[in-house]
């Protein structure tokens, strides 16, 4: 009888890191999940990789912000232990708080927050029961600080680092760990813009702006290793130690005077 392959499920798989994600778990030997609403981005995706690596992909499109969807995605899971869940579907709002439409505002917490939180609580009891599983999530490098322009957004990265490492923490002996991913500036739809996927990346110094690949990578490797917190890029490893080192109200008065700086230019 042949040995069934693990099986990965990665929400975000239409588009960027997460289909980076698809393509390192796939060649790495497992079976996949593949969650977004975007059903035509997941089955070519899947075909692609069914392909290359005789993976066995289950295309389930789903809205995660959507009350009730996430409970039926589960429901709709083939009868097999999911091994690695990676909440990676995000959302980002860049804007002056007081100037945005709120519930495109609201929409980042409910996606970045919310449906990661059921998800992962849905899919970690079966895990505990085995004794065995691993949980990422994509937070960033925003979790580290509040960001003006990005206030809700970076709100959630923060929601999204001190869940996963209390998580980490309590999961400890269990068989079962969480990592957080924590990515810098990465060259994805969400940086260039949905609208625009073809326009540059924003010119930004060298190393600054990571291929999503090389954070797949790097997040493959941290999510084996059971490492709680994986920072991907010597700078972004760099920036993140140093910005804890100085006392709060000094790293908030940088960042605010950053964000009123560009403001000004705009
Ligand atoms: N790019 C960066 O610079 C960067 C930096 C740090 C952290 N991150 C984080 O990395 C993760 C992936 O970002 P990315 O850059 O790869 O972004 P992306 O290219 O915009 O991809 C976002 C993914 O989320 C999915 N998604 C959005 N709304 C959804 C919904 N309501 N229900 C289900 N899926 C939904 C999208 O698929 P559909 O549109 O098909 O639903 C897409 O697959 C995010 O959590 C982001 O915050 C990104």
């Amino acid at each position: 009888m042949t040995q069934k392959k693990p099986l990965a499920l990665i929400t975000g798989a239409s588009s960027g890191i997460g289909v980076e994600l698809a393509r390192v778990f796939a060649r790495e030997g497992y079976d996949l999940v593949l969650v977004a609403r975007r059903q035509a981005e997941l089955d070519t995706l899947g075909d692609e990789l069914s392909a290359a690596y005789h993976t066995h992909c289950y295309v389930l499109p789903c809205d995660l912000t959507v009350p009730g969807e996430i409970e039926k995605l589960v429901g709709r899971l083939p009868k097999r232990p999911v091994d690695v869940l990676l909440n990676n579907a995000g959302v980002m709002q860049m804007k002056e708080f007081a100037q945005d439409d709120i519930q495109r505002q609201l929409q980042q917490i409910q996606l970045n927050v919310l449906a990661l939180t059921e998800l992962t609580h849905r899919c970690l009891k079966p895990m505990l029961k085995r004794g065995e599983g691993r949980i990422a999530n994509l937070a960033s490098v925003a979790a580290f600080q509040p960001v003006p322009m990005l206030a809700v957004y970076a709100a959630t990265k923060a929601y999204v680092l001190s869940f996963s490492e209390a998580l980490s923490e309590e999961l400890h002996g269990t068989g079962v760990s969480c990592t957080a991913i924590c990515p810098g500036f990465t060259d994805t739809p969400m940086l260039r813009g949905h609208k625009h996927p073809q326009r540059k990346p924003p010119a930004l110094p060298l190393g600054l702006i990571a291929d999503p690949a090389f954070v797949a990578a790097q997040a493959y490797e941290a999510i084996m290793e059971r490492e709680v917190i994986m920072v991907p890029g010597l700078v972004y490893k760099a920036l993140t130690t140093l910005s804890r080192l100085p006392p709060k109200g000094l790293v908030r008065g940088l960042v605010g005077g950053v964000g009123r700086y560009m403001k000004k230019k705009k």
